[in-house]
């Protein structure tokens, strides 16, 4: 495996690459949710590309950046064991200069939900995801459901710029008891880990009452809220089609459930695609 540190040793190592390449990116801490993506790359490629990099252009003021958990050692060895082909872990340096030419996210997609909770998230995002896509060349890359909004937003970059890469959306990941894997559950006490299951405890009572028959997106909503009254802070709960434009009835085939919650320090997110 190639640790490449700059863009340089990254455009060199590429260029030695024969056959399909895979993509995963990542802002390390790496669970068993960024192993699912990266094993299917590997199975789906030829060559495997894995990024760790926490973009600081998608942290807002007051957010996490500083204490976002970093692990190299740990992911070095797991992208090893993984088979990963090249290892890109640029510093900040390598990736921007200043008075950057930025990319924005639409209007009023990336800016319902997470992208009003977090405005300019989705900005920085896209951005860092431009610039990865770009270096790595990568045939196809592997974004998980999980951040749903991101990824619908990323397909629609590659769409809107023509880029020439396919992008595969992922499974969630859960642990035994539903929770979603995140790199952020560490911040979690187990008292907390507890009550968090009420994320995924009120998706799958949404998914219950839809697979019931129930249509009516407010009655499946207030029975999420109730079920959420054991996290600290609800932040939404949302029902929306795959263009994250809201609906009054369910489609199936067309639906994301979303929830955003704190539980204790971090700020969950979960979703069903219905
Ligand atoms: O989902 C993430 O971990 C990040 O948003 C991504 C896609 C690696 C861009 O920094």
């Amino acid at each position: 495996m190639v640790i490449a540190r700059t863009i340089e040793a990254l455009r060199e190592a590429r260029a030695s690459l024969g056959g399909s390449v895979g993509f995963v990116p990542t802002m390390g801490a790496l669970h068993e949710g960024h192993l699912s993506l990266i094993r299917r790359a590997r199975e789906e490629n030829v060559c495997l590309i894995v990024s760790v990099f926490v973009n600081p252009t998608q942290f807002l003021e007051g957010e996490d950046l500083d204490a976002y958990p970093r692990r190299d050692e740990a992911d070095i060895k797991i992208c090893e064991l993984s088979k990963v082909d090249i290892l890109f872990m640029p510093t900040i340096d390598q990736m921007y200069e200043q008075d950057e030419l930025c990319i924005g996210a639409p209007a009023v997609r990336g800016y319902v939900l997470e992208g009003a909770k977090r405005p300019g998230h989705f900005d920085g995002m896209l951005q860092v995801v431009m610039k990865l896509l770009n270096l790595t060349q990568a045939d196809r890359a592997y974004f998980g459901k999980k951040d749903a909004q991101q990824l619908a937003l990323i397909m629609q970059m590659v769409r809107n710029y023509f880029m020439g890469v396919e992008i595969i959306p992922c499974e969630i990941v859960r642990d035994s008891k539903g929770l979603a894997l995140s790199s952020r559950n560490i911040y979690l006490t187990a008292e907390e880990k507890k009550r968090a299951l009420s994320l995924s405890q009120s998706l799958k009572k949404a998914t219950e009452m839809v697979m019931a028959g129930e249509k009516s997106t407010q009655a499946i909503t207030k029975a999420m809220e109730t079920m959420l009254e054991s996290a600290d802070r609800v932040e939404y709960v949302a029902i929306v089609n795959r263009a994250f434009e809201p609906l009054q009835e369910v489609e199936i085939g067309n639906t994301i459930i979303l929830v955003a919650a704190w539980v204790g320090k971090p700020r969950l997110i979960d979703n069903v695609w219905i």
